[in-house]
């Protein structure tokens, strides 16, 4: 989603902000631009599509001396909400050539705004709602206005989640910016301060970091910070010393991103697991703070593969605790008026603690009294800030759009949330949770044989690589897998794909099932099935192509398939127990694999964004 860096105090202060931009690239953008103020001028750069291109511009320009040097600039990377992707779209958005915005969110009521501005002789050239904001700056400047008043009066106008950044040259020494809803960090240099929409984005200039706080808003000056709430009382906000990642965001030797994170899942497990077993047996989690001092249902809100996560979280928490689980959709979640009845305690998943529904989602459930908890990948991410208590997955930064190691490690944390709970209400055994926990231990070294299962994969993807639609079946723990193995094809093969409970096919989906549709199944041995086989049955007497990703046991039971995954062989309770964990290693492969042979961009698929920061 949309990135925001700025640099104030520093020479070459666009080519910084580029490198900055370069680091939110993993985000998902669509056309990105800089502008800076030199001599009294404001010079603006921006172009379509990928970095690379607005960086030609920039060496054209420089080398052409049409682009001066500067010691302040502001940038962008833009994902498109209003208006197509443009070169007139992409941000800086400008006013007069005079004032720079940058801009992450929505400004809800731009509408009305551009009416006003229009009238009042405001010339737009955008489609964007972002570009309200430099003729709002534009018009309390030339009323007299310095930029900290102008910004402020702009802030009155506005509605909406937004994250921006203005730069005026009327103002050469001084940026403006502002946070509602939508993520932003400062970053303190010595004789210079830096902006960014994560704190990664800037690592490379300074580690002394602050967050702005929802409603804040800040003047930065080369030798000054000034931040103030949102009843215009100066705050001091923390300032939290982070750590560089630079040497972390590597490809390690692959070729993208997510095939490193699918690997790569064998060495991050242990290290979600390790924070929370200790003596391999104790489960680190405080359930007091975590709201259940007595037993109450729980509410689970979360977007994406954080909700399908979620989904067999409630499978094992109701049946290793016998606890009652509600899983809801963020976006869904505090728009439907929710009943609270007999919940204390609400659980958020987010991998980038950024994504905006889940974000209100907890903000809701925070209003409605329930404790809050979240499982959690970016600590000092905004969810992360807010909520009561988090857990931490801890499995590094995941760059991929596609969540692979992150879903397997959320996974992980719920199994242990099961567990724990199951071991506070005495529905567990003290040798049912030692051999539970030993399960967990037994993972990485199952994920490495999972891993081994690539090359019949890579059959089976080039098999279904020009397929129009695929079909998905689970049952039980493994139909949220369905779900996942289907968005995660969609999402990067850009192939219509479908997750259904394998019982639920009779009930409608079945009549999509046509000649060499591919119906994939992921199947194991827990007592069910003959059930899913007979659903499985019932798709191939229609022409399906049925592919099954399976055991050996339940792969002889189905000699009708086109094609066949065995998985190697585990312990029956290990298998089934973890079975989602497990089989979630070649649904990720599959889809890579897919989109590897129809070279799509798998890192950064179209559209998509890593961090959500619009509702
Ligand atoms: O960062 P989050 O876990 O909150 O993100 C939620 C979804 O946007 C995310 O899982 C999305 O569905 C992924 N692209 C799926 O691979």
């Amino acid at each position: 989603m949309c990135g925001v860096v700025a640099v104030l105090g520093k020479e070459n202060a666009s080519q910084l902000v580029v490198e900055g931009l370069k680091k939110l690239e993993y985000r998902g953008y669509d056309s990105a631009g800089i502008a800076s103020v030199s001599q009294g001028l404001l010079q603006t750069i921006k172009s379509e599509g990928k970095l690379v291109n607005l960086t030609q511009k920039l060496h054209r320009s420089t080398k052409e001396k049409l682009y001066l040097n500067n010691s302040i600039a502001v940038g962008h990377t833009r994902w498109a909400t209003h208006g197509n992707i443009s070169f007139e779209n992409a941000h800086p958005l400008t006013s007069e050539n005079k004032i720079a915005i940058v801009h992450n969110g929505i400004i809800e009521n731009f509408e009305i705004l551009k009416k006003d501005l229009t009238s009042l002789g405001y010339n737009f050239k955008s489609k964007t709602d972002t570009e309200v904001l430099p003729h709002l700056f534009m018009k309390y400047i030339k009323l007299g206005n310095d930029l900290l008043e102008a910004g402020r009066l702009v802030l009155k106008d506005i509605k909406g989640a937004f994250a921006f950044v203005a730069m005026s040259v009327d103002f050469p020494n001084q940026l403006f910016v502002s946070r509602n809803s939508s993520p932003l960090a400062i970053g303190l240099g010595d004789n210079a301060k830096f902006i960014g929409s994560d704190a990664h984005s800037i690592d490379h200039l300074t580690q002394r970091i602050i967050y702005l706080e929802d409603g804040d808003h800040a003047l930065l000056k080369i030798n000054n910070l000034d931040i103030f709430d949102k009843d215009y009382k100066k705050v001091s906000r923390k300032i939290i010393n982070i750590h560089a990642e630079i040497g972390l965001i590597t490809k390690g030797g692959y070729n993208h991103f997510m095939e490193k994170e699918i690997f790569e899942q064998t060495v991050v497990l242990p290290q979600t697991t390790s924070s929370f077993i200790k003596n391999k047996s104790e489960i680190v989690i405080d359930f007091d703070k975590f709201g259940f001092k007595k037993k109450q249902s729980l509410i689970i809100c979360a977007a994406g593969t954080s909700y399908y996560a979620g989904m067999v979280g409630k499978y094992w928490i109701e049946q290793i605790a016998d606890i009652p689980v509600i899983v809801d959709l963020a976006s869904e979640y505090r728009y439907r008026k929710p009943s609270i009845f007999g919940q204390s305690s609400m659980l958020v998943i987010s991998q980038s603690g950024e994504s905006l529904d889940t974000l209100m989602a907890l903000r809701y459930g925070k209003e409605l009294g329930l404790k809050t908890n979240a499982i959690v990948n970016v600590e000092g991410s905004t969810i992360d800030r807010e909520v009561d208590y988090s857990l931490y997955t801890r499995v590094g930064p995941e760059i991929g759009v596609a969540s692979t190691k992150s879903f397997t490690s959320q996974l992980v944390i719920l199994f242990l949330i099961a567990v724990g709970l199951g071991k506070r209400f005495n529905n567990l055994k003290t040798f049912q949770i030692k051999k539970k926990c030993q399960l967990m231990n037994m993972l990485p070294s199952a994920v490495a044989n999972m891993l081994e299962t690539e090359n019949q994969i890579k059959l089976v993807a080039k098999n279904i690589k020009n397929s129009k639609s695929v079909i998905f079946l689970g049952r039980g723990l493994l139909y949220p897998l369905a779900l996942e193995g289907a968005l995660k094809l969609k999402e990067i093969s850009y192939i219509h794909a479908e997750g259904f409970a394998a019982g639920e096919m009779k009930h409608g989906p079945i009549a999509l099932i046509e000649e060499n549709v591919p119906v994939i199944m992921f199947l194991i041995s827990d007592g069910n099935e003959n059930k899913s086989i007979s659903n499985l049955q019932e798709a191939h007497s229609r022409g399906a192509k049925i592919i099954l990703i399976a055991d050996k046991k339940c792969i002889d039971k189905a000699p009708f398939a086109h094609f066949t995954v065995e998985i190697p062989d585990f312990e029956n309770e290990f298998q089934s127990s973890l079975s989602p964990l497990l089989m979630s290693i070649p649904a990720q492969l599959l889809a890579f694999h897919v989109a590897k042979e129809r070279g799509t961009d798998v890192d950064q698929p179209r559209n998509l964004a890593k961090s959500v920061t619009v509702e």
